[in-house]
């Protein structure tokens, strides 16, 4: 995708860190909208085929409710789910370097499946409505004989129209959502997915962990949707006959239900697959932070099964979305932890490239070896032990490397047995590259 380079242009660190926040954004957005269409048409077409084996108007008639819920309406289709992706895409061609290029590819793969399976389901929607509207006037009479002939071979028509197109329409949002989540999962582990093929990324563990976990958050999110839909937007539906209304809060409470109860599981499976240098404190904060939601989540719930009440259908779909955004902001923090080292990087391209505009001298020099004898040397010396280890037996293995040492003074490990933990000096990036530079310039001295 050599094409993409030329898109990319040196952001400053602090730029990057506002994509990756906008990144969030229309990330959530995409998960929240894609979740209740790929369930909601899931769960619809289920319904059709139950009302009419059955011959259950109710069934028939919750499962076009279902996908008005939805849908939203027809403009929603290209805001929440064809532009959300496609912004994020860009961006996420802006932040990762050319090793991922792959990742782009399938987002690009997911983005056109997206469209041709919004098209199916919208198309299934309006089947529905005219099947609808067909039944109502299915004893019609009419003097001539080919009127009626004309408008049940219209009904036909459009029943067996929101058949396959439903179904279809389902089939490509699905891969579309795999696609998704495998080309958002491979930047999150640069060293795992370096070379594999399409199949064997798809088929990986962990994309597939976390597809089945974004399987049941939209479990989650549909049933919640729904309740608030029906039982709170507008003061509650009111035309519905208690049957249709006892059917419609039973399903969703239960799917909320079931969908949530199994979701702490794979996000623990998450965080442990997740590799070392992606943790960190906020990544266990968010994701604690959503065990706790989904927690309370499933209290509400409970209360509202025990009471046989839907007083609460609100907040558990609050309580849903926020849970959804947590764990967005939580693969977002590990993406940014993965991928410290392009940020440095790109950091450093973008300081050049300002000096060359405004005339190296402008800028403020930042003295590296200042930091050094500020903060570092209260633990460091080149050639004795400190609190940490000599310089000389440590930077070896970075010479040739800087943006490797960068990448560990903004983030340190623990890579020597023997030493406590280094804990974050807290620098900026350029502070960062100006330190590491000077220390290995400055241990030659002592080879
Ligand atoms: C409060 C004490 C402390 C301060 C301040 C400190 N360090 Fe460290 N540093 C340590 C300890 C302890 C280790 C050993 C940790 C380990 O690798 O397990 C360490 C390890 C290192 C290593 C070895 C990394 C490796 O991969 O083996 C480098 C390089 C390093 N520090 C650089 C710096 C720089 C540069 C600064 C100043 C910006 C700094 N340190 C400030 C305590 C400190």
């Amino acid at each position: 995708m050599n094409f993409l380079d030329k898109l990319i242009i040196p952001l400053s660190p602090k730029h990057i860190m506002l994509l990756h926040y906008l990144l969030m954004l229309t990330f959530s957005l995409f998960i929240l909208y894609i979740s209740i269409l790929l369930s909601g048409t899931f769960f619809s077409l289920y319904f059709k085929n139950k009302g009419v084996k059955e011959n259950n108007l109710n069934k028939i008639r919750f499962s076009k409710d279902i996908m008005e819920v939805v849908t939203i309406n027809k403009s929603m289709g290209i805001i929440l789910g064809v532009l959300t992706l496609l912004t994020s895409i860009l961006i996420f061609v802006q932040l990762l370097s050319l090793g991922q290029a792959s990742a782009i590819s399938y987002l690009f793969t997911s983005l056109l499946l997206l469209i041709i399976g919004l098209v199916l389901v919208y198309t299934y929607l309006y089947s529905l409505k005219f099947t609808e509207v067909f039944d109502a006037i299915k004893g019609f009479r009419s003097e001539d004989k080919s009127i009626e002939d004309e408008i049940s071979e219209l009904h036909s028509g459009s029943r067996h129209l929101s058949s396959s197109s439903g179904k279809f329409g389902f089939i490509f949002l699905f891969i579309s959502v795999w696609f998704f989540i495998a080309g958002s999962t491979l930047p999150v582990y640069p060293d795992t997915f370096s070379a594999g093929n399409i199949l064997s990324v798809l088929l990986s563990w962990l994309v597939i962990s976390r597809f089945i976990q974004i399987i049941f958050i939209s479990g989650a999110f549909t049933g919640a949707t729904l309740l608030f839909a029906f039982f709170y937007w507008n003061g509650g539906r009111k035309f519905i006959t208690e049957e249709y209304k006892s059917l419609v809060r039973s399903f969703s409470i239960r799917l909320t239900f079931t969908s949530i109860i199994i979701l702490p599981v794979f996000l623990l499976i998450n965080l442990v697959t997740l590799p070392n240098n992606s943790l960190s404190g906020a990544v266990f904060f968010y994701s604690s932070a959503a065990l706790v939601l989904i927690f309370l989540a499933y209290h509400y719930l409970y209360v509202m099964i025990r009471n046989q009440e839907i007083k609460y259908a609100l907040h558990v779909f609050i309580t849903v979305i926020i849970v959804i955004i947590t764990l967005v902001i939580k693969d977002q923090l590990a993406l940014i932890n993965a991928n410290e080292i392009q940020t440095v990087e790109m950091g450093a391209k973008y300081t050049k490239l300002m000096q060359q505009l405004t005339g190296e001298s402008n800028a403020p020099k930042i003295s590296g070896e200042d930091i050094y004898k500020n903060i570092c040397s209260s633990c460091h010396s080149f050639d004795h032990k400190v609190v940490g280890p000599p310089y000389k037996q440590t930077l070896p293995k970075y010479k040739g490397n800087v943006d490797k040492l960068v990448a560990f003074i903004l983030h340190p490990t623990q890579n020597n047995p023997g030493y406590p933990p280094m804990p974050n000096p807290g620098l900026k990036p350029d502070e960062a590259r100006a330190v590491a530079t000077y220390i290995l310039s400055e241990v030659k001295k002592y080879e």
